[in-house]
């Protein structure tokens, strides 16, 4: 299946957008640690709208990490440009950090202070007091559902708790851009569910979500947007649907007898539409120009030689597939 899918560019959005929807404007991004040989972030180039959900894809070592620092300035890039609602970190430093919540991916808590005093302490920071502070901290440890042990040291928590609280520090200061990268490591399967429905309802309200994960079953559910970085460039960025349409939209994949596989390719190269036939006994993945319009056809000449096949897909099964085309690489087990 993968060498019939084309190496891609980029997957273009719908419509460009205009500068003052976009929450981030990125532009030929180049990022490198001291020392080391190679940059990790190489001519990236990625705008995301206000309101967007962007699951941000890739393999262990891609760049993601290092492309969300930049973003949020705790790196410096060696080239490119960064826009965030407009704004240039070095015009208005400030300014541009409060636009910005940074879920880290290694937990950036207290251990010795409860869940209240570390969302105390991570408010003040980011410059609350008074009315405002008790307020947000009561949403922190309801966004977290921390609130019945809110007086435990944090150390004591389990991993997914921590987990939670950590995100919940990402959204004090109530900023339109939320970084969170891999925000749901660790977490059992309800808890990411009731993340998942706080973030939708962020979104909802208006927030831009970039989120990381190597869950590529919740990016397809949670995000519409996605981009992939691989080998620290961006291999493709679009609405979701598209990018899936890209990789497996005209594509029909049918299984056979492995006894009739041969003859029913032989057949189907004939047919009109049809442009290409790959044959993985049982399996056979044909290309046509248009798959739901074709398919009644493929099945009626088939059934004339009295060959039925056992199964019929069309599209890919899932981003799984589009990603391994992509990148080439297993997701969770890239280099
Ligand atoms: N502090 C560092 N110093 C030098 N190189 C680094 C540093 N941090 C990351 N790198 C390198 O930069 C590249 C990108 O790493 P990064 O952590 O951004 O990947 P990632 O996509 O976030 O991976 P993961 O899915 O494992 O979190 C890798 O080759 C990595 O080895
Ligand atoms: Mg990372």
């Amino acid at each position: 299946m993968a060498a019939l899918l084309p190496r891609p560019a980029s997957v273009p959005l719908a419509r460009p957008p205009a500068e003052a929807e976009l929450a981030v404007d990125i532009q030929n991004l180049f990022g490198r640690y001291r020392r080391a040989e190679r940059d990790s972030i190489e001519d990236v180039s990625l705008v995301v709208r206000k309101g967007a959900l962007l699951g941000l894809l890739g393999p262990n070592g891609a760049g993601k990490t290092t492309l969300l620092s930049m973003l949020c300035a705790l790196m410096r890039p060696r080239s490119g440009s960064i826009t965030v609602h407009g704004l240039r970190f070095a015009e208005a430093p400030d300014a541009y950090k409060d636009l910005i919540g940074l879920a880290p991916q290694s937990l950036a808590l207290y251990p010795r202070l409860t869940a209240r005093e570390n969302l105390e302490a991570f408010g003040r920071l980011s410059g609350l007091s008074g009315a405002r502070l008790r307020e947000r901290v009561a949403f922190g440890l309801e966004f977290a559902g921390l609130q019945d042990l809110a007086h435990r040291r944090v150390e004591t928590y389990s991993g997914g708790q921590q987990r939670r609280l950590n995100l919940a520090t990402t959204l004090l200061p109530d900023p339109p851009v939320l970084v969170l990268d891999e925000p749901t490591v660790g977490i059992d399967p309800q808890s990411r569910h009731a993340i998942h429905e706080n973030l939708r309802a962020l979104n909802r309200a208006g927030k831009t979500i970039i989120y990381t994960s190597h869950y590529l079953d919740e990016v397809e559910q949670l995000c519409d947007e996605i981009a992939v970085l691989d080998g620290g460039r961006l291999i493709a960025q679009g609405a979701l649907g598209a990018l899936l349409a890209r990789f497996t939209g005209n594509r029909i994949e049918l299984r056979f007898d492995p006894r009739t596989v041969a003859a029913a390719a032989d057949i189907l190269r004939t047919m009109a539409g049809v442009e290409d036939v790959a044959l993985r006994s049982p399996l056979l993945t044909l290309v046509t120009d248009d798959p739901y319009r074709r398919l009644p056809a493929i099945l009626k000449m088939l059934a004339h030689v009295h060959i039925r096949p056992l199964s019929v897909a069309v599209g890919a099964r899932d981003l799984e597939q589009a990603f391994l085309a992509l990148t080439g690489t297993q997701l969770r087990d890239g280099s």
